[in-house]
């Protein structure tokens, strides 16, 4: 079983590209995996913007991705890149947080015209970060994800496939990975 920190790059209450990871999280966890949910809108800011490495919430965010083994990071794109949320986060994170970690990227967006933003924004600074694996990852039109007042979400049958197929090309890339997540 590994340990997958699954991380929503949105800045938005009611963010789709959240309850996307929310709904994929399901999967991986029906799988074995030990999924743990995090929205880095739930930061605070003031950690966030004011770059402070110390504070409480950044320190315990630092180890969480020392202990996942897996690392799903999703984002919703904002001026044809990731969104300006996640990159706070990624600049208060050690230079190679991700050494060793499996990493699954994902983009919701409206617009086809920037379909390969995971690939020429968002991969080359996970790749910076010491990603061992960055898998296959998987852009997202908006219209394709339908959202509920429950919190639940429904995402079209198109995209519902190409989508659980990276979730288990991820999930196995794990399988296949030693497990180097610290107990406790
Ligand atoms: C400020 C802003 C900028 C956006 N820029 C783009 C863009 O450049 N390309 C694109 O395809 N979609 C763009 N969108 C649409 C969002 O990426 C899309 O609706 C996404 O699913 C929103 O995810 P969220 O609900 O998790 O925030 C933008 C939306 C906002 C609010």
């Amino acid at each position: 079983m590994a340990t997958i920190l699954s991380v929503s790059g949105s800045p938005s209450a009611s963010s789709r590209t959240s309850r996307l990871l929310r709904h994929l999280d399901k999967r991986l966890a029906a799988q074995g995996h030990h999924v743990i949910p995090l929205d880095v809108r739930t930061i605070p800011a003031e950690a966030l913007l004011g770059a402070d490495f110390r504070h409480p919430a950044i320190v315990q965010t630092t180890e969480l991705f020392a202990r996942a083994d897996g690392v799903v990071i999703g984002t919703p794109v904002y001026k044809a890149s990731y969104s300006g949320v996640l990159k706070a986060l990624l600049d208060l994170l050690p230079q190679y947080a991700l050494t060793g970690k499996t990493v699954l990227p994902l983009a919701t967006g409206g617009s086809v015209a920037h379909v390969l933003a995971i690939d020429y924004a968002l991969r080359p600074v996970l790749s910076s970060m010491g990603a061992d694996h960055i898998v296959q990852g998987w852009f997202t039109l908006d219209q394709h994800l339908t959202a509920h007042e429950d919190g639940s979400l429904t995402v079209a049958p198109d995209a519902s496939e190409a989508l659980d197929q990276v979730v288990d090309q991820f999930s196995a890339a794990l399988d296949r990975t030693p497990l180097l997540a610290v107990a406790g």
